[in-house]
């Protein structure tokens, strides 16, 4: 899950897996609780699955103990918790899971737009809470989930990973050195290929509503490593956005790929079936939700953009030039 060596099993009950932990709250005295982290789980598809599930019972199982599993899709569920490898009990009704497991932190990998949801009720529970980004997807649902934090006096992780990347981590080191001097003007340009870029277009993030459209899904992770790369907060942000490549923007499109008649001259084919993993936590889920793995770049249905710009000024004069495009080679 996590390269960073400096990351112990402890730290992870400690701040949240994924937050900088400091030398001395790693290294210290041993906790007082000394029982394992009692960590529930809600959705269970591929970050849930693996990231969450899989790698956390692999490599924290001493610290960490996954005490229930949730999801909408009854039969994800219930794969996810073979793939995991996990006695735990699974749900499809949160609340009931929270009283029946009595988890200490909630770990939510649920569709973008149903963060806030989770995160909230889970607060009003009692439970910390850990959350994949983005932390959530329009500003109504971040102020309830600030107020609800508030009102718990509980814990909210945003699990911000990729600030654990060696070189974002060289970056930031070089920076605080003075390296590079005093940083005037930053260029950050996200250029994704026809297959991690095509990828948001197959599914449930290709919609704005559930996923905030690629600025805040994908861009969450480089705007969260601006703003800590800069030591600085944005005050002035300007964006656009437009769909230039997939979606409309093409002669022919169908529901997914496995029904397809184009799939001879479709770049974008992609057999899901050829990953097991997949076909147990996707397809073989279909019947009960419609969620498609493969579903068609070429929906007219797509609402997100392909191709980003954005032009922030910080509050210590810095100013960046961000740009985000998800069809290059
Ligand atoms: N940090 C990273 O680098 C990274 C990488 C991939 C995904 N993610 C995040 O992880 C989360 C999950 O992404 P994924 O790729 O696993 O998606 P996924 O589609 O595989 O899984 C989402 C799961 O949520 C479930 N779900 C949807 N609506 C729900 C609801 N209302 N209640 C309960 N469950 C619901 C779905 O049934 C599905 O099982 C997203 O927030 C995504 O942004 C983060």
């Amino acid at each position: 899950m996590m390269t960073d060596s400096n990351i112990t099993r402890r730290s992870f009950i400690s701040g949240g897996a994924a937050l900088a932990v400091t030398a001395s709250s790693v290294v210290g005295a041993p906790r007082a609780a000394e029982r394992r982290l009692r960590m529930a789980l809600v959705g269970t598809g591929a970050r849930g699955s693996f990231t969450w599930g899989q790698d956390v019972v692999e490599g924290y199982s001493d610290v960490v103990e996954i005490v229930g599993l949730c999801d909408i899709n009854s039969k994800r569920v219930e794969a996810a918790k073979k793939l995991i490898g996990t006695n735990a009990p699974s749900f499809v009704d949160f609340d009931r899971m929270i009283k029946e497991t009595r988890p200490d932190t909630v770990m939510v990998t649920t569709v973008d737009a149903t963060h806030a949801r989770y995160i909230v009720r889970a607060l009003e529970l009692g439970c910390d809470v850990m959350t994949e980004k983005p932390f959530c997807t329009d500003e109504e649902q971040c102020v309830s989930i600030l107020d609800a934090q508030k009102k718990s006096g509980k814990k909210v992780t945003v699990t911000f990973n990729a600030r654990h990347d060696p070189e974002a981590k060289k970056i930031k080191g070089l920076l605080m050195e003075k390296a590079v001097g005093d940083v005037i003007s930053v260029d950050f340009h996200e250029y994704l290929d026809t297959s991690h870029g095509a990828d948001y277009f197959r599914r449930w993030h290709r919609l704005k509503q559930n996923s905030g459209t690629l600025l805040v899904h994908k861009a969450s992770h480089h705007f969260d490593l601006a703003n800590w790369w800069l030591d600085s907060a944005p005050v002035e942000v300007t964006a656009f956005g437009d769909l230039k490549f997939y979606g409309r923007n093409n002669s022919f499109r169908n529901t997914h790929c496995r029904v397809c008649p184009f799939t001879q001259q479709c770049k974008f084919y992609w057999d899901v079936t050829q990953n097991q993993s997949y076909v147990k936590l996707y397809v073989d889920c279909e019947s009960e939700d419609g969620y498609l793995r493969d579903g068609c770049v070429w929906r007219a249905d797509i609402n997100i953009y392909d191709t980003m710009s954005v032009v922030v000024k910080y509050e210590n004069g810095v100013l960046l030039n961000y740009t985000a495009n998800t069809y290059l080679p």
